[in-house]
């Protein structure tokens, strides 16, 4: 087929809709990724509440997604996502994978909601620039992800209220522009991470049923041994 139309095409007209498909092909892409990101977002999520009802796909102007409850883009002229803001809205499902597709989100906030299941084991492939992710106040279950740490942009990373199980992996202390932690209210147990650069209290880190070190008391060797 390749063949057969580069033979038709002039070698003129076939440069023209090579230079066409350039200039075009890459703002389409990063347009349509961000259209698709939302789309994903709202087939996934239950909206008993009908927020996400009011997302209209329909109108065919590139920037009416910026206008969407709880979407913010980057610049008025263009639709590349910078944050996705949905708290309290009475959101039902699992973490929406299809937000991988909003390549330059920079924030996150589901927080107050009723989103279930685990932190998908791969976030960083899927919100790897966040500067602030908000998942406190759900129903999350599971461990939180060692790939967290591999989200190295986050300045605030809130887990807090959720069901959260196990350890918090140490490697999050890699997280160097760390400045609000908090996974109070979950069912945690433990060695803490110690982050250089920000000052995490013991708030943070309340009622948890087994976390010790950093801000909190010790860990003996005893529940040290238990999570090795
Ligand atoms: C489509 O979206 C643009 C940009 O948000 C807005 O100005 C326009 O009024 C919308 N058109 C309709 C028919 O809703
Ligand atoms: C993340 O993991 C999920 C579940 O295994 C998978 O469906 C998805 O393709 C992965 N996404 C990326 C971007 O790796
Ligand atoms: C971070 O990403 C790299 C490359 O994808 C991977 O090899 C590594 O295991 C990840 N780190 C963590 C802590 O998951
Ligand atoms: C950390 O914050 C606590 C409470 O705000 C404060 O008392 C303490 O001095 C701070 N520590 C450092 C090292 O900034």
């Amino acid at each position: 087929m390749a063949v057969v139309s580069m033979r038709i095409l002039s070698p003129s007209a076939f440069i023209t809709i090579l230079v066409w498909l350039l200039l075009t092909e890459p703002f389409g892409s990063f347009a349509q990724n961000d259209v698709d990101c939302l789309r994903a977002i709202r087939s996934s999520l239950e909206d008993p509440l009908g927020y996400l009802g009011s997302w209209d796909f329909s109108n065919s102007s590139r920037t009416s997604i910026c206008k969407f409850i709880g979407i913010e883009c980057w610049h008025e002229d263009d639709n590349n996502i910078l944050n996705i803001r949905l708290p309290d809205m009475g959101l039902k499902g699992g973490f929406p994978q299809g937000i991988a597709g909003c390549r330059s989100l920079t924030g996150l906030d589901l927080s107050r909601n009723s989103i279930t299941g685990n932190i998908p084991y791969n976030v960083s492939k899927l919100i790897g620039f966040v500067t602030s992710l908000d998942l406190s106040s759900n129903q999350l279950s599971g461990e939180i992800p060692v790939d967290l740490a591999n989200c190295s942009f986050l300045n605030v990373l809130r887990l807090d209220s959720n069901q959260l199980t196990g350890q918090i992996p140490l490697q999050l202390s890699q997280l160097s522009r760390l400045k609000t932690f908090s996974v109070a209210n979950n069912r945690l147990s433990g060695q803490v991470p110690t982050f250089a650069n920000a000052n995490i209290t013991a708030e943070s880190y309340a009622n948890n049923p087994g976390l010790c070190g950093g801000p909190l008391s010790p860990c003996s060797g005893r529940s040290k041994a238990n999570h090795n």
